[in-house]
Parts: C-alpha cells; structure tokens; sequence
C-alpha cells in the first residue's frame, strides 16, 4: 500500500467546450506523484500545464481518463465530493496572489478554516501559526496594499498552508516578482516540502526556480514529454544576490 502513489493520472484528458470550437488542452496525460515530492511543471505558454494544475487539484474535472488520488478516483466524483477532497488535501498558490485587498493577512489566512467551519479561536490560532511559518509575524494586521509583491506571496502561501494540505499547488507563484524575492519564495516553499513534507507541485517558466525541485516535468502540446531527475538541485539559501541591494 505504500507504494501506491499519492497521485496517479492515466490517460487524462480535458476538453474545454463542445462541438467544432471545443479544444483539447490535455491529450492523454499520464502522472504518477509520490508522496513528499516536489515537482517542477515546464512546457510553453499553452500547453496545458494550468489545466493540469486545476485537474489535479480538483478544481476541474477531467474530460476523460482516471485521476487516482489516494487510490480513490477523482474523476467519478460529485462536484461536492471533489470540493471537500480539495478542501481537505490541498493549498494553491497562483502568480497574482489573489488575497483579498481591504482585509489583513490574518483575515485572508483564516478564510479557507472558515469555509470548513472552524471556530473564530481554532481560526486565529492556526493563521497565526501559518503566518509566523512564512515568516510574517508581526504583519497579521496589515492588508495588501500595505504589503511588498514578495510579503503578498507569502501571505497567500500562509492561507494555502493553514489547513495543512497534503499537497500544495503553486502555477507560477514567482511569475510577478523579482530574482530576489523569488528566490525567497522558493526558499519557504523548498522548506515546506523537506521540513514539513508537503507535496509540492509548481508550475514555472524559469529555470532557476525549477532548479530547486527534484523532479522536473514538461508539458508540450497537452502531453507530458519528457520527466526527469533534477541532478543538480538549488537548496534553500543557496542564492546569492550579486549586489547585496535591500530593495524591500
Ligand atoms: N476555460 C478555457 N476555455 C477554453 N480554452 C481554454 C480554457 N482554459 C485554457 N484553455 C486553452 O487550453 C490550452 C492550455 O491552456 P493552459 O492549461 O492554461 O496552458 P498553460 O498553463 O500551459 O499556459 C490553451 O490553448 C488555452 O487557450
Ligand atoms: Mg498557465
């Protein structure tokens, strides 16, 4: 049983549409994810590693093909099936943050544990928690505005943690920031994959960011086309700035 993987795709498809102007974005993908992995997701703008990210983390649901998670297949649950396991096993973190402005870190970390019902103190305490983890104690009660691209990114890796996901999705979570802050991103979400053991799927268009998984994937054409070891892996802190600018 414990080789089983944690995520096993096998010929998944996603259509978008019907008819002649329908489009296939995934033609057969097949995936197998272990537990504790941490995957780098390439491949050109359009090859459908954002419907692969929204398959896998049961936003959306495959056209056709089995989508194992845990054994169990996604692909034959209800939408409310496939939300509680989304809400249950996994975290997403995007290019663009998506917080919501005019609300504090805190009350943007809380979020997902109210949607799962949790009390106002459990809530609190666990943001709390979260954003200590990503390195923002102290900040809890600015909003957005108030905040850099890089503490925003962290914020939103906060909420995507706080309900200690099994898996964590990151499409591009580096895309709107600079060499600098991206590299202490990867640094937090290196940690969270070898510290707390949190699967770690991300998707990115540099290599230097992908430099840090294990594993790196390429999508080409709705395809995987070719997965292989990472042999030299950039760990946490391993960057050096080439001028020590405090651009914060
Ligand atoms: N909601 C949608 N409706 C129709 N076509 C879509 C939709 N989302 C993505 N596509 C198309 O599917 C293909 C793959 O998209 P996507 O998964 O976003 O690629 P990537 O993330 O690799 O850039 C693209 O051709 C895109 O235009
Ligand atoms: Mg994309």
């Amino acid at each position: 049983m414990s080789d089983l993987p944690l995520i096993s795709l096998r010929g998944v498809t996603k259509r978008y549409g019907e008819g002649a102007t329908s489009f296939l974005a995934l033609k057969g993908v097949d995936l197998d994810i272990q537990r504790g992995e941490f995957v780098a997701i390439m491949g050109p703008s359009g090859s459908g590693k954002s419907t692969a990210m929204n398959t896998l983390g049961c936003l959306d649901r495959p056209t056709g093909g089995q989508y194992l998670f845990k054994g169990a297949h996604v692909e034959s649950l209800t939408r409310d099936e496939r939300a509680r396991l989304r809400r249950r096993f996994f975290g997403f973190v995007f290019q663009g943050f998506n917080l919501l402005a005019r609300t504090s870190a805190q009350e943007n970390v809380e979020l997902p544990l109210l949607y799962r019902g949790e009390s106002a103190s459990a809530r609190r305490a666990a943001a709390a928690k979260a954003l200590e983890a990503v390195g923002l104690k102290g900040w809890e009660h600015h909003t957005p505005a108030e905040l850099s691209g890089g503490q925003q990114q962290r914020v939103a890796i906060a909420r995507a943690i706080v309900t200690e996901p099994a898996v964590l999705l990151a499409d591009e979570p580096t895309g709107n920031l600079d060499t600098q802050r991206s590299h202490e991103i990867m640094d937090l979400i290196s940690r969270l994959n070898s510290e707390q053991g949190i699967t770690v799927l991300m998707v990115t268009h540099e290599p230097d960011m992908a430099a840090y998984a294990q594993r790196m994937v390429r999508f080409v054409d709705g395809l995987v086309s070719t997965d292989k070891r990472n042999q030299q892996r950039a760990l946490p802190g391993s960057y050096k700035p080439a001028a020590a600018l405090e651009t914060r």
